[in-house]
Parts: structure tokens; C-alpha cells; sequence
């Protein structure tokens, strides 16, 4: 514990040297950075078709026989996509959703639909709500009692209720919080003895370009204080931003030796039902420009380069012996690139990461514990529902 320490100030204040500015006593985007962002967002939308004109659709993917896939939120959108193509490339994939009917019938036409092309897909459904910490406990308790390896991790589940007035989940967090951000988290180091089990694995965090435009104050992470007005922009852009800090910290945080790869990517701006709640009027438009807007197909490639790319774990390994602040990020393209200026703060990266560590019920040092073979005790998951 004591040269992690040393090593968290070393950080700490090499960072510090280098970004005199940023201290956490920031309290909201500059306006440039702002600016910069929403210029980003809408690069990204004229231009996400031709920059990505390289890839074939769907991407060719390596044998994967051998790996095991959780892919939460795999009923509609990008996951669904995902948890098919990663089955039919051979994977046994665990569907890990709120609704188990919906993914039970997916199955079932997945499985017709491959009828005579190859063994049948190797598919199980397990229920998680994201919503809840209490489900995230239980799924990974269920899971870690097999025994069985996990090799790659795949968080893509989330929400962003455009539009909508602020929420909380049960467990009194906001909910694109809780959902994009706090209960991957968790999911994430509950799942580490099976990560450790299936090593070299990964950790692939579904993000978004939007978290250019977010903010995390790690006093006020469900933005209640009255500091900040909430919107949805800064309800989902702030959860974004807090999964690229928290990753960043837990790449840092766990050794070489462990083999876990932790990665978080964008997968363009891709016409899903993550636009449910957007006005009526304002749907037509998001249908109507397909040319500029991924389908569910080409949105899941960044996410399954992420998860299958041979070189995915080197390039982790270069990040962290070069001491950089950020995990690796992962464009639309399927491109190495860099995340906000303010996902580089990482004097506030610590502090998210302590804060969440708080919020999910963990301890501080549950990673070293869990690496270690120790079992950790979780505020969450022993109440019935
Ligand atoms: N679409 C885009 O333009 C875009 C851009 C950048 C990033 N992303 C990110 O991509 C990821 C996938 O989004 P999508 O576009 O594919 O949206 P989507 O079609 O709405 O799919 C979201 C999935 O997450 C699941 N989910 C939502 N709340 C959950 C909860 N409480 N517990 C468990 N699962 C839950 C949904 O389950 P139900 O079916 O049961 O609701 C659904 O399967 C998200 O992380 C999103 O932020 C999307």
C-alpha cells in the first residue's frame, strides 16, 4: 500500500507540474474547451462516413472460439449488435440485461437465422439492471461462483433521456450516473477475479463523444448541490466523462502482471433507440439523415476492435509505461485517439475514482485486495427484492 501511494502522489504531482491550471477546484467547462467540444460532436456527425470509409461492414473478426463476453445491454442497439456478431465469430457470449424475455426470443432468431451455417451460437441470458446496485452485486456474485473466466467485458448499456427532468435510481444516485457510469464501475471490479481468471482480458467501455462536452464535480456527482443547472446534456456528458476518469485510474491501478486491458471507445453517432426520448419532430430529423448517422452495424465496430484487436493490449501497456494520464481511447474509426482535455485531469480522475469507489460500496483498495485472491465485502447485494 505504501509505494501505491507513493506511486498515486507521483502521479499526482507530475500531473500537477504539467497542468498548473487544473485543479479540482474547477467548477465547470471553460467556454473554449465548450466550444471545442460541441465543434468535436459535430465533426463527428458530418464526418464519421468518410473517416471510417476504410472499414469493411461488418468487421471481419479473428477466431474467438475460446473467449467469454459479457456484453451488458445487448437487447437493442449497439450491444444486440455486438453480443450476434461476437456469437456467430464463435464467442460464448452472456447477455447481461434488464429484460431476459426480449433476449431469450433474440436468441431464439439468432439461432434460426444461423441454422446451417455452423455449430449453434454459444449464447446464455443473465439478468442485470443497472439501475439497481443490489442486481450488479448479484450478477457478479452469480457469475465470479462458477469459476468460469470472463475474457472480455463489455459495458455498453446506457441511457441518456434527452430532454427528460432529473432522475434517481433506488439507490438515490441520478441515473445516467448510475447507469453509464457508476454500476459498470462496480460491475467492473466485482468481475475482477473472473478478468484475472481469463487474463489477457478486457475491459471495454462503451463512451461517447459527448463526454467532451461534460464536467464531473466529484463533490456533486448525481449534480444535486444547486452548484450546476441539470440538463440531460450534463447528466449523460458528466457520466461519460466520470467512465473515462474512473477507467483511467483502474488502468493505472492494475499491474502488467494481472493482463487486463482497460479501454473505453466511441462508437460514432449510430441510429439506436438511444434516441427514445427525443421529441416526436426531432426523431423524424434523426431519421432522416441516415446518410450521416451509423446504423447499429457500423456503430458496433469501434467497440469489437476494441475487444478482439490483436494489438489492443499493447498499445494499453505503451500507454501506461509512458505514464499517460488517460486509459486508451478508441474513435468511431477504430483509431487510437484522445479523449477531452478535462478527461486529462487527473488530480480529478482520483478523486472520481474515490468518490465512486464510495458510492458503489467498495473499499479503496478493493483492486490490490481482489488481485491478491482476497475476497472484498460489498455494501450491495445481500437485500432480496
Ligand atoms: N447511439 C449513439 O449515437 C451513441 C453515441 C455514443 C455512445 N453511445 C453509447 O452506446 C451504448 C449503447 O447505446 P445504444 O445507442 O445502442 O442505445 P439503445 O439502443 O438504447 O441500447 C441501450 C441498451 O442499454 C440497456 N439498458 C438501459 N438501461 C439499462 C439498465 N438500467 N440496466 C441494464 N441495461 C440497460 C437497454 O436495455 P432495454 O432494451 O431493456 O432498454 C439497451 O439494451 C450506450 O452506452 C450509449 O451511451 C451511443
Amino acid at each position: 500500500m505504501a509505494n501505491e501511494e507513493a506511486e498515486k502522489k507521483k502521479n499526482t504531482t507530475s500531473s500537477e507540474a504539467k497542468q498548473p491550471l487544473k485543479t479540482a477546484k474547477k467548477k465547470a467547462l471553460g467556454w473554449m474547451e465548450w466550444l471545442r467540444g460541441w465543434f468535436y460532436l459535430v465533426y463527428e456527425m458530418i464526418f464519421q462516413r468518410i473517416l471510417a470509409s476504410h472499414l469493411q461492414n461488418p468487421m471481419p473478426l479473428p477466431p474467438i472460439n475460446d473467449l467469454t463476453c459479457i456484453v451488458t445491454g445487448s437487447t437493442s442497439g449497439i450491444g444486440r449488435e455486438i453480443a450476434r456478431q461476437l456469437a456467430e465469430a464463435g464467442a460464448h457470449v452472456v447477455m447481461a440485461v434488464r429484460s431476459t424475455n426480449r433476449a431469450q426470443e433474440l436468441v431464439r432468431q439468432w439461432q434460426e437465422e444461423w441454422s446451417g451455417k455452423g455449430l449453434p451460437l454459444n449464447i446464455e441470458v443473465m439478468e442485470l439492471d443497472l439501475l439497481s446496485l443490489d442486481s450488479v452485486a448479484r450478477f457478479a456474485e452469480a457469475w465470479n461462483a462458477r469459476m468460469a473466466p470472463v475474457h472480455v467485458l463489455i459495458n455498453n448499456a446506457g441511457i441518456f433521456s434527452i430532454g427528460e427532468p432529473q432522475k434517481f435510481s433506488k439507490d438515490g444516485y441520478e441515473e445516467h450516473m448510475q447507469v453509464n457510469h457508476l454500476a459498470p464501475a462496480m460491475l467492473s471490479i466485482l468481475l475482477l477475479p473472473s478478468l484475472i481468471r481469463g487474463s489477457p482480458s478486457r475491459i471495454i467501455n462503451v463512451n461517447s463523444t459527448m463526454h467532451y462536452v461534460g464536467f464531473v464535480d466529484p463533490e456533486d456527482m448525481n449534480v444535486v448541490s444547486g452548484k450546476r443547472k441539470y440538463t440531460s446534456v450534463v447528466g449523460y456528458g458528466g457520466s461519460k466523462l466520470a467512465q473515462i476518469m474512473f477507467s483511467s485510474i483502474l488502468h493505472k491501478r492494475l499491474p502488467a502482471e494481472s493482463g487486463i486491458s482497460v479501454v473505453c471507445n466511441t462508437p460514432g453517432i449510430v441510429l439506436t433507440n438511444v434516441a427514445r426520448d427525443l421529441p416526436q419532430f426531432l426523431q423524424v430529423g434523426y431519421r432522416l439523415i441516415p446518410y450521416f448517422i451509423f446504423n447499429a452495424e457500423e456503430g458496433s465496430r469501434s467497440t469489437l476492435f476494441a475487444a478482439t484487436d490483436p494489438q489492443i493490449s499493447e498499445y494499453c501497456e505503451m500507454l501506461k509505461a509512458d505514464d499517460w494520464p488517460v486509459c486508451a481511447y478508441i474513435s468511431h474509426d477504430c483509431r487510437p485517439t484522445n479523449a477531452s482535455e478535462e478527461a486529462h485531469n487527473i488530480e480529478t480522475s482520483y478523486k472520481v475514482w474515490e468518490k465512486t469507489l464510495e458510492l458503489v460500496g467498495l473499499p479503496s483498495d478493493a483492486v490490490e485486495r481482489l488481485i491478491e485472491g482476497e475476497e472484498i465485502k460489498c455494501r450491495y447485494g445481500n437485500s432480496q427484492e
